[in-house]
């Protein structure tokens, strides 16, 4: 389970983070947006609230936001990290493709009898 209370689990304190340490900070950091996301929207849905309702909407939507400027920060700070993101969202694709129904084959055109049985 995440620790989301303390952003230096882990980390030797009295000194500047590494670059290594402040990506994996960066990483929790984005873990708890998308904790906040789920916390707002379970609790919009969970009330007839309309007013409720719209802000905790609106709070979760910022929480997106949130995380992509973690995620953009991450993908400056590692080069390499998005060439990973890239190949997880590629393999994706690729069973998503392989999910998608399969096009009919084109049946060929009705010969003989059977197609002038059709025309009558
Ligand atoms: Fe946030």
């Amino acid at each position: 389970m995440p620790e989301f209370m303390d952003p230096f689990t882990g980390m030797a304190p009295g000194r500047k983070l590494t670059a290594r340490e402040l990506c994996r900070a960066l990483r929790m950091s984005l873990s708890a947006e998308q904790e906040a996301i789920n916390l707002y929207e379970a609790l919009a849905d969970a009330t007839d609230n309309a007013l409720a309702k719209k802000v905790l909407q609106d709070i979760a939507d910022e929480e997106r936001e949130h995380a992509g400027e973690f995620l953009r920060l991450i993908n400056i700070l590692l080069p390499d990290e998005a060439e990973f993101l890239a190949h997880g969202a590629k393999e994706v694709d690729e069973m998503a493709a392989e999910l998608k129904p399969k096009k009919a084959a084109k049946k060929p055109a009705a010969k003989g009898r059977a197609a002038k049985n059709i025309t009558k």
